[in-house]
């Protein structure tokens, strides 16, 4: 084998017992075997099977499918579920395309995952931006007091599409705005694929609240009235990375458009493999639901308690409207990214760093020896660390509030520097989080150009701009 394949790649990586802090949640571990649930391993590679008879079919599920869906909705409450097996970014475009019809009007949340902002593109939706209008340190949230006034000026909006939490655990106040958008009769689409265990956690412990209730985990999107929910069982829980659900609360959509906006999606050879793991994702937590998420709540509570009096290390701790399952954490005055690599040499993944923050994400697969094994490695990095600490707000680069005209018909190429007063041709799009920077169809500004140069030095992965810096606009020639 080639040195440098992903096989060697990946079997040294797991040679190593790396300790996951992110995606997939099962954090590597078999948690249908260590429940008695399943023995995976004998059906690798011969459960790798197609449409045979008895097998069911994702896009006409009669059987094995539907009753795994099934058991979704009656976990998460909602009136129907479908599986996806490419991810919550299928699910979400399945839900605006059946939500919206075609060039309608859908009012977005501008921290939206590049999901939506595609899915926009595809379906000809007249976007009206919801900018975030609550700021944290740690990112931001948008209001029902925004929703409702864009829903005033707007009164052709189809569908209200927005994110909750997002990557670093900030939620929304779903009630509020899902109330405001039914007044309005448009539906509520909640991208909470970083939130699939938030129903879990209200449903199987009894104050799903840490440090004396400082902070009380919000509840799922579907129990708030949002009618479509979009869940990332990968993310937090153990089905297998791709594999997502659609949890519909309304009946108001035919199965068979559902389905339809879904089959446009996705592969017409759905992975069986996926769609047993989240069949088995769904028997872990009817069986042992009670069992984890109270374990997971003390083993969190037990970490906070230890790590919010460590000396030079602050602990992101709102008091409301946070999933702090995500572990946010700044030491003295590394830098994120140096944190990150630091917690690598100990063996730690975390899920991504940004600003002076690096960001933990807790899934169903941690046991209580990583948190701590996190805790000793976060004080040991300490004791280097120098001055006190001085979180700095992690940077909210979409609130540059960008005026979205129209996608440009040819793509032109063009140096970032050279480009304000362009309109963008192609998305661009920094990771993490995810959450394009620009969108096709909107102005760049010299305070765009700015953050892509600041974005470069970093240096950030950003897709959508070459190593020589070039992107792609109309040319200069709409605006
Ligand atoms: C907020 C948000 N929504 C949706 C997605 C897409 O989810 P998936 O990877 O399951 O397609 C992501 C991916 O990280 C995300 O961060």
């Amino acid at each position: 084998m080639n040195n440098n394949s992903l096989y060697n790649f990946i079997y040294n990586h797991v040679k190593n017992n790396p300790i996951s802090f992110h995606m997939p949640g099962h954090k590597g571990r078999d948690l249908f075997k260590k429940y008695g649930i399943a023995d995976m391993k004998h059906l690798l590679p011969c459960g790798d099977i197609t449409e045979i008879p008895g097998a069911d079919n994702l896009f006409s599920p009669e059987d094995t499918i539907l009753s795994g869906q099934n058991a979704y909705s009656k976990l998460y409450g909602s009136k129907k579920t479908f599986y996806s097996v490419n991810g919550s970014s299928a699910a979400l475009m399945a839900a605006i395309f059946s939500s919206c019809s075609n060039g309608g009007k859908a009012i977005v949340a501008r921290n939206c995952h590049r999901a939506v902002f595609n899915a926009v593109r595809l379906w000809n939706i007249v976007p009206i931006y919801a900018f975030p209008d609550e700021i944290t340190t740690l990112g931001s949230r948008v209001t029902g007091g925004e929703i409702e006034s864009l829903l005033l000026k707007n009164p052709d909006t189809e569908a209200v599409i927005i994110t909750s939490p997002d990557y670093y655990g900030n939620c929304c106040d779903i009630k509020t705005i899902s109330d405001t958008v039914h007044s309005h009769g448009a539906y509520l689409i909640v991208d909470e694929a970083h939130g699939a265990h938030l129903t879990l956690f209200h449903k199987n412990t009894d104050n799903p609240a840490i440090l004396s209730n400082s902070c009380r985990l919000p509840g799922g999107a579907v129990e708030q009235g949002a009618d479509f929910v979009i869940n990332s069982t990968h993310k937090t829980l153990a089905s297998f990375t791709q594999s997502a659900v659609l949890n519909v609360a309304t009946d108001k959509i035919p199965d068979e458009v559902l389905l339809d906006r879904l089959q446009l999606l996705e592969s017409s050879s759905p992975s069986y493999l996926l769609m047993l793991s989240l069949e088995l994702n769904a028997v872990l937590l009817e069986n042992e639901g009670n069992n984890i998420f109270s374990n997971w709540l003390k083993d969190l509570n037990n970490f906070y308690e230890r790590v919010r009096n460590m000396e030079k290390v602050f602990v992101y701790i709102p008091e409301a409207l946070y999933d702090f399952t995500k572990i946010n954490l700044a030491i003295g005055d590394l830098s994120g990214a140096e944190v990150s690599l630091r917690l690598n040499e100990y063996g730690i993944f975390p899920e991504l760093d940004s600003g002076n923050f690096t960001m933990m994400m807790s899934g169903i697969g941690n046991i209580r020896s990583d948190y701590e094994h996190l805790l000793k490695s976060v004080a040991d990095i300490s004791k280097t660390a120098s001055k006190p600490v001085l979180p700095e707000p992690v940077d909210s680069i979409y609130l540059n509030h960008p005026e979205y005209r129209a996608i440009p018909k040819k793509a032109v190429p063009v140096h970032y520097s050279k480009s304000s007063g362009h309109v963008s041709a192609l998305s661009i799009v920094p990771y993490p989080p995810g959450i394009p920077l620009l969108c096709p169809g909107e102005v760049i500004t010299q305070n765009t150009v700015e953050t892509i140069k600041k974005l470069i030095a970093k240096p950030t992965f950003i897709s959508g701009i070459d190593t020589n810096g070039m992107i792609f606009t109309d040319g200069g020639k709409t605006g």
